[in-house]
């Protein structure tokens, strides 16, 4: 199916601005469909006139829907839905008295523009399903209300409200709490689940009649919510606000939207969310994330002081490949340091490996001037990015990279070479591409990476199978030097 940027690039002529415009509509036509206990279809109508094209759809979670099969993709011909003509056309909302019969149910349809300054960049059609309408409750009658002043507004282009982003997944929905407030700020209805929303910060008295932003701010005390603008901008319904209160008790997420159906301001949507679970889970996480990353900085602490203990062994060895094994058991130990150090600063269990590569340079450099000392300066590089890395793959990750670019440092520049050395990193479809190139004297004759029974390669050899990648090494192709190309999935 193609997305909805194909769709536009292919069929309309509509530009950025208009896309961020469907953007925002789409981020709350789950309100206007839940309002409406209707399905919601945007159509683009094509740039040639030929007809329209479904790039979105919205079911209700309040009632029944009318579209059981998804229509996002299709296309119908102009003339085959005379409703969409005449919306686009007059620029107004068009309905028509009769439902249409959909696989024997009645479906009540509507057309409405969706207008952004001049132009009609869009319609969406409203499709009711009439077996679920019953006679009317104060609940529905509200909801229908409000709905059909929201898409006056949408016809008018003034919904959604430009700058407001409420897609996350906090933002309160029809059913967790319905306000609505008149063009003085009184409530004139609330709904059942709103009603537990308010008991719940403790209030006692009924909302009809009364005056939502002073009600509210009785129950919350001044420290406990946004400024007092805000608390009279959203409660009152005058600003179109998302803002977060609360009590000892609770704590409601506030939505505004002020209603402008034909530009006056006739009062607003108040939806309220009660989060205070979640809120209490969100400090939880928290405190577990705290204690995670407290973890990671403990353990990196306690692997730099196995690397001073091997560092201080290896000081008093007496023979010099005893002395060089310790040291390169330092360089390794602190190699996986480096991984927890990382990890103890991030909240994800994620690492931005490009930090950790560049460390890993800094190290080596350190380390190989101590021991292999090539005074000759070997300059160390990185090219490219890592991206982000699952820690469970940073740590092996980080051994191979630190095998291989000691490999270069201490094989490839013997005392006094210059040169340099590079680690190119390329995120590619099917995962990471890492090639380390040196300009060194190159692999022995006859070298054969599988065959090489020495301890750097078997861990890299081991680490790489278990991450599921490949490993080769080579002359460069260009010059002198070797070449090691590392894969992952
Ligand atoms: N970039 C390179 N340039 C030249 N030779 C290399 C390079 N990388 C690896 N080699 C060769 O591959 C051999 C095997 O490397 P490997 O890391 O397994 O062992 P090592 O470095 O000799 O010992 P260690 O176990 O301490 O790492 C090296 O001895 C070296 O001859
Ligand atoms: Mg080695």
């Amino acid at each position: 199916m193609p997305s909805l940027p194909e769709l536009v690039r292919d069929h309309t002529d509509l530009g950025p601005d208009d896309i961020a415009w469907l953007g925002l509509l789409q981020a709350d036509w789950q309100i206007i469909a839940d309002l409406s206990f209707a399905d919601l279809v945007l159509w683009l109508p094509d740039r040639t006139g030929s007809g329209y094209w479904a790039v979105g759809q919205m079911r209700p979670t309040t009632g029944p829907t009318a579209l059981v099969d998804d229509v996002v993709g299709s296309f119908v011909a102009t003339g085959r839905r005379p409703l969409l003509d005449a919306a686009l056309r007059e620029g107004r909302i068009a309905r028509e008295g009769d439902p249409e019969w959909r696989d024997d149910v009645p479906v009540r349809v509507e057309a409405i523009p969706v207008r952004r300054g001049e132009r009609i960049i869009a319609l969406v059609a409203r499709n009711t399903n009439l077996h679920g309408v019953r006679t009317p409750s104060r609940l529905e009658l509200s909801y229908l209300q409000t709905a059909s002043e929201l898409t006056q507004m949408i016809a008018r282009g003034g919904f959604p409200y430009p700058g407001q982003r409420s897609d996350h997944a906090d933002s309160p929905r029809v059913g967790d709490g319905f306000i609505r407030v008149d063009a003085g700020g009184t409530v004139a209805y609330a709904s059942p689940n709103a009603m537990s929303v308010y008991r719940k910060l403790g209030l006692t008295t009924d909302l009809a009649g009364e005056d939502l932003a002073s009600v509210t701010r009785q129950l919350v005390p001044p420290e406990l919510r946004a400024d007092e603008e805000s608390i009279s901008a959203a409660l009152g319904g005058r600003l179109p606000r998302d803002t977060e209160i609360g009590n000892r008790q609770g704590t409601v997420i506030v939505r505004s939207i002020p209603l402008r159906p034909t530009g006056e301001h006739t009062g607003a949507l108040i939806l309220l969310r009660d989060v205070t679970d979640l809120r209490r889970r969100d400090r939880e996480l928290v405190t577990k994330d705290a204690t995670i990353r407290e973890i990671h900085h403990r353990v990196k602490n306690n692997l730099q002081t196995v690397a001073a203990l091997l560092r201080l062994q290896a000081r008093r060895i007496g023979s010099a490949s005893g002395r060089e094994a310790l040291e390169e058991a330092v360089r390794r130990v602190g190699a996986i340091a480096v991984v927890h150090e990382t990890l103890s600063q991030t909240y994800e269990e994620e690492v931005e490996f490009d930090a950790v590569a560049d460390q890993l340079l800094g190290l080596v450099r350190d380390v190989g001037n101590e021991s292999a000392a090539p005074a000759g300066g070997v300059r160390l590089r990185r090219t490219g990015s890592f991206g982000t890395v699952g820690s469970d793959v940073a740590t092996p990750l980080a051994m191979v990279l630190t095998e291989v670019l000691q490999n270069a440092m201490e094989h490839g520049f013997p005392a006094g070479r210059a040169g340099t050395i590079e680690v190119a990193a390329t995120r590619t479809q099917t995962g990471l591409e890492v090639r380390v190139t040196d300009d060194g004297v190159g692999l022995p004759d006859g070298f054969d990476p599988e065959a090489s029974s020495s301890l750097g390669l078997s861990i890299v050899r081991t680490l790489i199978a278990e991450l599921g990648g490949t490993l080769a090494m080579a002359p460069r192709s260009d010059g002198a030097g070797t070449l090691v190309e590392l894969t992952l999935p």
